[in-house]
């Protein structure tokens, strides 16, 4: 059994221990039926490429993906849907586009996004990456806001949800959100994009290009990283993945989206950790590379060097609050080190995670009390 096997060292993960083992005795059956509806997945995503071929257009609507249309079908068919333009206004040459999410929550000024563009800016030689960055709107307000900053606004609507206020964690909201999230990017595989996504509380600090393996199809950051990129034991987060658009990636995020039928209620992170070990993966031939927090850091596991790091992400941490005052003194940290004025001491290291190192504690502690 694969499931044993499994580690659910991360924050999300303890919540849910005792929840998770219990259902996982089931899953093998649970599994191939699963399989069974990829396998049926991946026939009819093989009539859909050839009817996106005839019309770009119907895609969409046609998308194993339903629900992206959901909101309004009309306007995708009208082809009022805009985003194919944006995809193709943001596009590298090689069809990449870098994407992230956005809620009013963290839309608000001197939030969240601002903090992230910032990063950009001060990064080393990624300002430019910016023109390249889709923000993919899940509300009114995070919509106008994104249009009065950056080129590349999208606005994913979704009928009867209501992704305004932060949504709290592991809230019905939040899994909603999350894996909505998953569903559009599966879309955005379809559509021939392959994509870097990024949670809008990682910071860029240099371009993540260089450091990506050349040889795989699904590269994602980790909470965790224990040492060799191709061991599944690693814990992975998926507010940083690179994925590149192939049959393997398409049939993967398929996969990944009804697997949540398989373990209800859980994160799709959670749900990445059971599936990553299944037999589907090999047989579908999925490279799967896990990717160093030397580079791709985070407060779970911060980057051990300045010199090298390219991102880090406000992990391990709940609370608005406490990811702003703790993503404010990394990046304040990060423009001491990028500063012409050489410094006195030449030994960098980061000060954070302040706030965010006890947030679960106090969240925990918070819920506890009211509940009592
Ligand atoms: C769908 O969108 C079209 C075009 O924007 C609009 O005319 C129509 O009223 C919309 N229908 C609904 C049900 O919102
Ligand atoms: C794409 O860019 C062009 C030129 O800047 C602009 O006119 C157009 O509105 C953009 N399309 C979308 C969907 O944003
Ligand atoms: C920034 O990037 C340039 C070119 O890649 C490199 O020469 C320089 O050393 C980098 N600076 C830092 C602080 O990493
Ligand atoms: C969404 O929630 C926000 C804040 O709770 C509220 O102000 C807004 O009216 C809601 N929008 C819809 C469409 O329900
Ligand atoms: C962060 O923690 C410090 C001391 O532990 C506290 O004074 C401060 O108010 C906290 N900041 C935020 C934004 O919660």
């Amino acid at each position: 059994m694969t499931n044993e096997t499994i580690s659910v060292g991360h924050v999300v993960g303890h919540n849910q221990d005792s929840t998770s083992n219990s259902c996982s005795t089931n899953g093998s059956s649970f599994q191939r039926i699963l399989r069974r509806i990829a396998l049926f997945a991946a026939v009819a995503s093989g009539c859909l490429i050839l009817l996106s071929s005839i019309n770009p257009n119907k895609f969409l609507s046609s998308s194993f993906f339903p629900s992206l249309i959901r909101p309004n079908t009309s306007q995708v068919t009208n082809d009022i849907d805009p985003l194919n333009g944006v995809l193709r206004n943001a596009s590298m040459k090689d069809k990449t586009v870098i994407l992230t999410t956005l809620n009013d929550a963290w839309a608000e000024p001197d939030s969240i996004f601002d903090l992230f563009i910032e990063s950009f800016q001060i990064g080393n030689n990624t300002r430019g990456l910016l023109k390249h960055l889709v923000v993919i709107c899940l509300d009114d307000k995070a919509y106008s806001r994104c249009l009065a900053s950056h080129p590349h606004c999208y606005y994913l609507r979704t009928n009867g949800a209501n992704f305004t206020k932060e949504a709290s964690f592991m809230s019905s909201e939040y899994l909603e959100m999350m894996w909505r999230r998953i569903e559009f990017l599966g879309a955005i595989l379809e559509m021939g994009y392959s994509f870097v996504f990024t949670d809008s509380d990682v910071m860029w600090l240099r371009d993540p290009f260089q450091r990506f393996f050349q040889d795989a199809d699904f590269q994602i950051a980790c909470d965790i990283f224990k040492g060799n990129s191709y061991d599944r034991h690693n814990e992975p987060n998926g507010g940083f993945t690179y994925v590149k658009s192939n049959d393997r990636t398409i049939k993967f995020y398929k996969f990944w989206y009804f697997s949540r039928r398989v373990y209800p209620g859980l994160h799709d992170q959670d749900v990445l950790n059971r599936i990553k070990f299944d037999p589907f993966i090999e047989r579908i031939g999925l490279q799967i590379r896990f990717l160093d927090t030397v580079y791709f850091g985070g407060f779970c596991q911060p980057s051990r060097d300045f010199n090298l790091v390219c991102t880090m992400h406000a992990n391990c941490c709940v609370g608005l609050e406490n990811k702003l005052n703790d993503l404010a003194i990394l990046l304040e940290e990060w423009r001491r080190y990028m500063s012409p004025q050489p410094s006195m001491n030449a030994q960098y290291s980061w000060s954070v995670p302040r706030n965010c190192s006890t947030s679960f504690q106090r969240m925990r502690k918070q819920n506890s009390g009211s509940k009592s």
